[in-house]
């Protein structure tokens, strides 16, 4: 006979390996504040629509209450046999309380449960990441205060394109990260949305109440359609995919800083406190924080095809198959904000070496671009000014000089509309303020974006 709380129908006992490859408990127990939370409201809504007397209540209540607080000390053992963390719950409910523990589960299933324990653990997590994100945010706009004034090369391909302000730099990484929260603020919206009362996937016909459940768990709304509900992981795909536009942009960033404290660039010290060395080679200082959250991109864009892959073939509506969801959204979760953290903190301690960053946009014809536009502010179609400059910049890759060093009459040789005022815009100074169209890289652009930013973000 089964033991199960599912057992009726069953005449053997589940064998034991099923239930080690069946149980979820091992992992789904991080789940255990937000089912109580969750059994809670349903539970005060039965006992509003007299399925519960108000003692009942009163002791699924407290019952529940003692359940968490010994889980929370650590003292509650949860048992691969009750499957996952619903059933866990509800039996040692059971055990505490009697009967009224046993009329917990009315009107629910653990399909709607899991749906509803999820997105209360997702709608934590939204909260969570965005203040994460806040503060990477508010740690770019640090720096890009720091740095203000300072110039560096832009680069395309990795090759010296442009010079531009480091604020600039650290500003472009605030918008990603700002377009990351508002991603996650969007999710947020889609998994705030109550799946609990659609059962097991038809509703129910016992007297509910969905909408008093949603707002005893500030959900916005309830779900429109108990078939869509019960399989709908498109909340956690949603969010997942959130996850990997972070770490993605992450990565991107690590990327840089890699190549950025490498001795051919040593535009940026990392402090010794967030580098490690070699067990071999004595002078050997790591940016290992950056390779491993560029590393770590792999695990959450693999959590996002997981549940992708998951989701693909199935029909409607709960499958088992759901149950896979939970690993990869919890090691997204975990990889994503461990990443965020210790980059902003990493922020806090960098220091770039300024003047190598100078010295960097005075080779390799940085302002050629800037030759061209003086050109075409001279009326030279752009098409015949970038040939213009071309032939200069070659002329000088011959000469083994740059374009800065070649006298006014040289220049001349290429086109006699230059004059002397030239010079100001072959500058890196005056490359760099020209450059003021909105979002260009010119200081008083850049000053205005900064302190925008700083507003936003209550510094200063
Ligand atoms: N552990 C299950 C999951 O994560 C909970 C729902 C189980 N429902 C069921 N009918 N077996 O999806």
């Amino acid at each position: 006979k089964s033991e199960k709380p599912w057992g009726g129908r069953f005449e053997q006992a589940t064998a034991a390996s099923v239930e080690a490859f069946t149980e979820s408990i091992s992992y789904d127990k991080r789940l255990y504040r937000y089912d109580i939370e969750g059994s809670k409201a349903h539970a005060a809504m039965l006992a509003a629509n007299k399925l519960l007397s108000q003692d009942e209540l009163t002791s699924i209540v407290d019952g529940l209450s003692a359940i968490e607080a010994r889980i929370e000390e650590g003292t509650f053992s949860f048992k691969s046999e009750l499957e996952d963390i619903h059933m866990n719950i509800e039996h040692a409910l059971i055990g505490a309380i009697g009967p009224a523990g046993a009329k917990l589960h009315s009107a629910r299933s653990r399909n709607d449960q899991i749906a509803l324990d999820l997105r209360l653990y997702l709608r934590d997590q939204c909260d969570r990441l965005m203040a994460l994100l806040d503060d990477a945010r508010r740690a770019f706009v640090v720096l890009a205060r720091k740095y203000m004034g300072k110039v560096m090369p832009g680069y395309t391909h990795l090759q010296r394109a442009q010079p531009v302000l480091i604020a600039h730099h650290m500003m472009a990484y605030y918008e990603m990260f700002g377009r990351d929260k508002e991603r996650i603020a969007d999710c947020r919206k889609r998994i705030n949305i109550l799946p609990l009362g659609t059962a097991a996937m038809a509703g129910t016909g016992l007297p509910i109440d969905r909408e008093m459940v949603a707002e005893l768990l500030h959900f916005d709304a309830v779900t429109a359609n108990s078939m869509d509900t019960s399989g709908d992981r498109d909340f956690a795909i949603e969010f997942v995919s959130c996850c990997t536009m972070i770490q993605l942009h992450l990565s991107r960033l690590s990327e840089e800083l890699v190549i950025w404290s490498s001795q051919e660039f040593s535009f940026v010290q990392i402090a010794d406190k967030f580098c490690t060395g070699s067990s071999i080679m004595p002078q050997k200082k790591n940016p290992d924080i950056p390779e491993l959250i560029r590393g770590k991109s792999g695990r959450v864009v693999g959590s996002l095809m997981s549940l992708i892959t998951l989701m693909k073939g199935l029909p409607l509506t709960y499958n088992r198959d759901l149950q896979e969801d939970k690993e990869p959204v919890f090691d997204a979760v975990d990889t994503v904000s461990a990443s965020l953290a210790i980059m902003a903190e990493m922020l806090g301690n960098l220091e770039f070496n300024t003047e190598r960053m100078e010295d960097a946009t005075k080779t390799g014809f940085i302002t050629a671009t800037d030759l061209a536009d003086y050109l075409v502010l001279h009326d030279v179609p752009f098409r015949d000014a970038h040939g213009i400059v071309g032939r200069a910049v070659a002329s000088c890759i011959e000469k083994g000089c740059e374009l800065t060093d070649l006298s006014l009459e040289e220049m001349r040789e290429f086109s006699p509309i230059i004059d002397k005022t030239v010079f100001a815009v072959l500058s890196v100074e005056g490359s760099v303020n020209s450059r003021k169209s909105i979002g260009g890289t010119a200081s008083l652009r850049v000053e205005e974006a900064v302190r925008t930013a700083e507003k936003h973000m209550g510094i200063g």
